[in-house]
Parts: structure tokens; C-alpha cells; sequence
């Protein structure tokens, strides 16, 4: 299966499929890397990779769906059958992600639904929540909605800053995108009535308590 992936800026996430895929564990290849920033990291990391790239910056464009029409164009060109945002800073359309329904996923950093949107980690904090965590998601029309495919769960401690939290999460993000992708690739993962059913999913072993006493 051939993905394209879109970014804005660091790429951590980015790295993270690169590497999967560059040790056997991603069941996909990378076939385009798309920023619509130019010059940002993710790109060089891309480079490094040897993975095509392209920068399509929304401010060349007069308004978003002829800056979509652009992106549509380029990933199909490149043949890619499944569209993973990492850290895309851009709200896309319905007309985009209708387009590519099931087939365009997302990356962020709570425990969907709660924390939508921008600042999750100072707001986790602020709500008092015992666990923070990071959501792998169908992409629909509506901000950080959509069928969820992977999460994974960190205690929150108390001396946490949101940068201490966002760390701890980013690890987490690094092990279940590239395993959300694996399990698309491998054809386990079904919408089904606008909840995701995976096939032959592994149970993990423990519950989480925090605190533990
Ligand atoms: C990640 O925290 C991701 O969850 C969010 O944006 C951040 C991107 O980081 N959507 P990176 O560019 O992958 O390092």
C-alpha cells in the first residue's frame, strides 16, 4: 500500500513511519511527503529517507479548495491509496476529506473525544485527569472527530509541566501511528456504522490505575 504523508513542521511522526517502514514493520511504503510550509524538518528527515517530497503552501493559493485540488492532485499522481496527517497544521474541507473518506487518517495528542483542538496537554493538566494519551482517527469533516483506530493511555503525574506530558504522549504517538497503519495495510481494519472494527485485534494485558495507590 503506498501512503502519502502531509505535514507542517518537526516531522517527529513523520520518523516514526519512516523508521517502521525502513525495519520491516510498516506493510506500507512511503510514496510522497507533502509540507505545506516550506523548509520546515520533516522534509529533511523525508530527504534523508530518500522519499519523495513537494511543498504546497496554502499562502500560494486563493483560498482552500483550490490549495486542496492541489494536494488531491499531487497524491494521486503519486498513486497513494491512504493519507496520513502528521502534524498537518491545516483544517481541510469537506469536499477533501469526503473524497478520501476511509482512506485519510489523523494523529492527536488526547484521548478523543476529550481535548480537541490546539493545547491538549495544558488543558489535561488544568481538567485534572488521570491519564493523557494519543488517538489514531478516521478523518471526517468535523475538527478531531472520526472513527478511532488506535489509542494509548499515560498517566498523568503531579509534578507534570505540559511539555513533561507531551513528551510522554509523543513516545506513545511513535508506536501506534505506525501500527495503525500496519493494521490498514493489512486489510484488518473495517467502518462500521462509523466505528472501527479491527480483526484479530490483541488485547492488551493489564488495566491502568492512577494512582496505583
Ligand atoms: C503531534 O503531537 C501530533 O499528535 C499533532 O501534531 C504534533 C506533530 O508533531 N497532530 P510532529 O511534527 O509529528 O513531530
Amino acid at each position: 500500500m503506498k501512503i502519502g504523508v502531509l505535514i507542517s513542521g518537526r516531522g517527529s511522526n513523520l520518523q516514526s513511519l519512516i523508521d517502521a517502514q525502513t525495519n520491516g514493520l510498516l506493510g506500507a511504503e512511503i510514496g510522497i511527503v507533502i509540507s505545506n510550509v516550506p523548509e520546515v524538518q520533516g522534509l529533511d528527515r523525508a530527504a534523508a529517507a530518500g522519499i519523495p517530497t513537494t511543498v504546497i503552501n496554502h499562502k500560494d493559493f486563493d483560498g482552500r479548495e483550490p490549495f486542496e485540488d492541489a494536494l488531491d492532485e499531487e497524491l494521486v499522481s503519486y498513486g497513494i491509496e491512504l493519507v496520513c496527517l502528521a502534524g498537518f497544521m491545516r483544517l481541510l474541507t469537506g469536499g477533501f476529506v469526503n473524497r478520501w473518506t476511509d482512506r485519510l487518517i489523523n494523529i492527536h495528542p488526547s484521548l478523543l473525544p476529550s481535548f480537541k483542538g490546539l493545547h491538549t496537554h495544558e488543558r489535561a493538566l488544568e481538567a485534572g485527569v488521570r491519564f493523557g494519551g494519543c488517538t489514531v482517527h478516521f478523518v471526517r469533516a468535523e475538527m478531531d472527530a472520526g472513527p478511532i483506530i488506535v489509542q494509548a493511555a499515560v498517566p498523568i503525574l503531579s509534578d507534570d509541566t505540559p511539555d513533561t506530558l507531551a513528551d510522554r504522549v509523543l513516545s506513545e504517538e511513535h508506536k501506534i501511528y505506525p501500527l495503525a497503519v500496519k493494521m490498514i495495510a493489512e486489510g484488518r481494519v473495517e467502518v462500521v456504522d462509523n466505528t472501527v472494527k479491527i480483526k484479530d485485534a490483541g488485547i492488551p494485558g493489564a488495566s491502568l490505575i492512577n494512582p496505583s495507590a
